[in-house]
């Protein structure tokens, strides 16, 4: 058959992706990203169970389990003679099948692919800190499930990019839920806030790490969602991911945050976090 691709008309065998794949038509998948230390994965388990808590979440039937999937992961970074810092992709669709709203049948596989990247830390970032705009949460109820459909999260991401900012701190009228592609944090009285593991939120794995580290240092981790107006009296603000790690926020809008420089409760997070990691 012949399809138009690019304002062009070609051979469907000529496609460059796949022709119907519900990835592509209907953001029909799940993905992660896990964090690569000197050829290592970071929160290996934590991110293979989340891939797995997803799957469920979308009734995604993956042909392996768990103990299969980290051992072809591990077989990856093998064949790939990784040894850097980096970053292993891996999304799952509901397969290729005639375009439908309805699932397809079972014959119809995921499609599952994979890939490790360099990724060299963020030094500056981590360093001096990063700013911040806030914008509005339109997302849907369901963000602890690692979907395909980061459409929101691009927009908002890319609204912050336009404001030379890194980041966009979203809000659902007021209440702060996450950022684009990141969890955040308030630090108030030597306390930490987040909002709590609820469906409206992915469940970050370093912030899994955080919770941990925080407990060993004595330093309250508070479940308890804050307000954007909170953050003008906020002693220190940041946020973590698998990419970014732990970032010291130096700005939300027009506010700056303790005076522009990092805090001392970020720092002692980072330093916990480098040591977890090595
Ligand atoms: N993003 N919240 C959202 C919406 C995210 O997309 C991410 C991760 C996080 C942090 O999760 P973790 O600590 O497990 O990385 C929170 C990845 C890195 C991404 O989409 O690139």
């Amino acid at each position: 058959p012949i399809i138009m691709t690019q304002s062009r008309f070609t051979h469907r065998e000529h496609l460059k992706y796949p022709f119907e794949e519900r990835g592509l038509q209907f953001g029909d998948g799940i993905y992660e990203v896990i964090r690569i230390y000197h050829g290592t994965y970071y929160l290996f388990e934590e991110h293979v169970d989340r891939l797995f808590r997803s799957a469920d979440a979308i009734k995604l039937k993956l042909p392996f389990n768990k103990e299969e999937l980290k051992k072809l992961l591990l077989e990856l970074l093998s064949r790939n003679e990784m040894k850097t810092d980096g970053k292993l992709y891996l999304q799952a669709t509901r397969g290729s099948a005639p375009r439908d709203h309805i699932f397809p049948g079972e014959d119809v596989l995921p499609n599952i692919y994979a890939y490790v990247q360099d990724l060299p830390r963020n030094l500056d970032s981590l360093t001096n800190g990063v700013k911040t705009i806030t914008q509005r949460d339109v997302r849907w109820e369901n963000c602890y499930i690692k979907s395909l459909n980061l459409l929101p999260n691009v927009l908002a991401k890319q609204e912050a990019k336009e404001n030379s900012c890194y980041e966009a701190i979203l809000h659902k009228d007021g209440t702060v839920t996450e950022c684009s592609s990141s969890n955040v944090y308030l630090v108030k009285d030597g306390k930490i806030f987040t909002h709590p593991a609820k469906n409206n939120i992915l469940h970050g794995c370093v912030r899994m790490a955080v919770e941990r580290f925080a407990k060993k240092h004595n330093i309250p981790f508070i479940e308890q969602a804050f307000q954007v107006s909170d953050m003008s009296s906020a002693d220190e603000i940041f946020l973590t991911s698998s990419t970014s790690e732990i970032l010291p926020i130096i700005q939300v809008d027009n506010t700056v945050v303790n005076d522009g420089k990092p805090g001392d409760i970020t720092r002692q997070l980072q330093t916990a976090y480098e040591k977890d990691a090595k």
